[in-house]
């Protein structure tokens, strides 16, 4: 058996992606941009190993196993193609008290291609909840059997158009920092749209910007996106003005926004152009209602903070759910802590496990965080659990974790709470 273990960053787009130009190829309607998010406590991290021994494709998700779908299929076929000749790290099969062996071997393209895969994921956060869990997951899953097959590209982005064929906005998590996906000419007869492909805008460390996310309900979403874009294109009127007239504007204005480090022209945009989604969802017949109560309040107190505070320091974005992402600079970190402590509790923060030390100071320092906008802040509620996060990079290989059983090459990943 031959495997590889990896773990691959969420995205939270500032220009979203809604409705499909081509359901096949899974093209979208319109340019996008995201914030790939920081991996320390939100990521999927996916084991790929191949074998001989294995008489069919298998996946685990969470530690449980369900059937690959035809997404998984295309994402596996497609990355077998670029195989290359690899001396790979070859684990034998022993029995539990013999343990495994290892030794390296040089396998064939044509060895790759031939070999079924088992393939183990979890995410460390709600999975199909709003929160990109497929966009870590596609991502993982690419960029392992890169590993794995020792892959090359045939052109920029060929990775990401593969991501992009499992879950559109997997494409972006394969970089780090800001990243675009364009929507791509579509159309050519290829089985591929070569063009529509994501691209790094700017790095991390080019605006380490902050990002906090309001968990308002773990629950998986009642419309999945895929569904939910297929029946806006089919109803929503406002969706093509969208894609035609506003977002091929946005994305010059965001990139120049971004590029310049300017968070007024940034948060504007991102605050506006989470709203429009949410609009064309209720402009979709029948509606889709992803926001609740709780959503419209953080929506409501983001505002009344930025007015109070006289300048747009703190922008919003929803994605296909209740849950709130909030963007802003290191600078007002422990402002916009003590801002969402208020209204929602403080013991709901899960800081990163790094960060777990330092909680106390964190703390102390958000309880003592008084300005005046602040204090006119209420206790809403309605929130779950709250992650502070940044912006960070790609994904990654890891060394000291592994998904499956050298000696059996089937899952051992065991959710706590299954
Ligand atoms: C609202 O990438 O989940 O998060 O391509 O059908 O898998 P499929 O859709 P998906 O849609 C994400 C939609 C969004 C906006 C965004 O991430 O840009």
């Amino acid at each position: 058996m031959f495997h590889v273990t990896v773990s691959a960053p969420t995205n939270i787009a500032v220009i979203k992606y809604w409705g499909k130009a081509d359901v096949p190829l899974n093209t979208p309607l319109n340019d996008s941009l995201s914030l790939t998010l920081d991996q320390t406590d939100l990521k999927a991290v996916t084991t790929v190993a191949a074998s001989d021994k294995f008489a069919t494709n298998r996946l685990w998700i969470n530690g449980n196993e369900v059937q690959p779908n035809s997404r998984f299929d295309t994402v596996l076929d497609q990355m077998k193609s670029l195989a290359q000749d690899v001396q790979a790290m070859k684990v034998s099969f022993g029995n539990k008290d013999q343990g495994s062996k290892s030794q390296t071997q040089l396998v064939s393209a044509s060895d790759w291609k031939r070999m079924k895969v088992h393939v183990s994921s979890y995410n460390t956060f709600p999975t199909a909840a709003g929160l990109a869990s497929s966009a870590a997951g596609y991502a993982a899953l690419v960029t392992g059997l890169a590993n794995l097959y020792n892959a090359k590209e045939e052109f920029d982005g060929h990775f990401t158009a593969i991501a992009r064929q499992g879950s559109g906005s997997a494409c972006r998590s394969l970089y780090g920092g800001f990243v675009a996906w364009r929507k791509g000419t579509s159309g050519d007869a290829k089985q591929l749209d070569t063009t529509s492909i994501a691209e790094p805008v700017a790095s991390e460390a080019h605006w380490p910007l902050c990002a906090i996310i309001l968990v308002v309900s773990s629950q998986p979403k009642h419309t999945s996106s895929t569904h939910g874009m297929q029946t806006s294109v089919a109803t929503s009127t406002l969706i093509s003005h969208r894609a035609s007239e506003v977002v091929p504007q946005r994305m010059k204005e965001m990139e120049k926004a971004i590029l310049e480090r300017d968070f007024d022209s940034f948060a504007t945009l991102t605050m506006q152009d989470s709203n429009q989604f949410h609009a064309i969802c209720l402009d979709t017949y029948p509606p889709i209602c992803y926001l609740n109560d709780t959503s419209r309040s953080i929506i409501q107190l983001v505002t009344e903070y930025n007015r109070n505070v006289g300048e747009t320091r703190c922008a919003y974005t929803f994605d296909a759910g209740p849950n709130a992402v909030l963007y802003f600079q290191q600078q007002h970190l422990l402002e916009v802590s003590a801002l969402v402590a208020r209204a929602f509790g403080l013991s709901l923060f899960l800081p990163s496990r790094e960060a777990r030390s330092s909680l106390s100071i964190l703390q102390s320092d958000i309880e003592s965080c008084r300005n005046a906008a602040l204090e006119k802040v209420t206790f809403l509620g309605g929130v779950e659990r709250i992650y502070i996060t940044k912006v960070g990079p790609g994904p990654q290989v890891v060394t000291d974790a592994c998904n499956v059983d050298a000696a059996t090459g089937l899952n051992v990943f065991r959710a706590i709470d299954s």
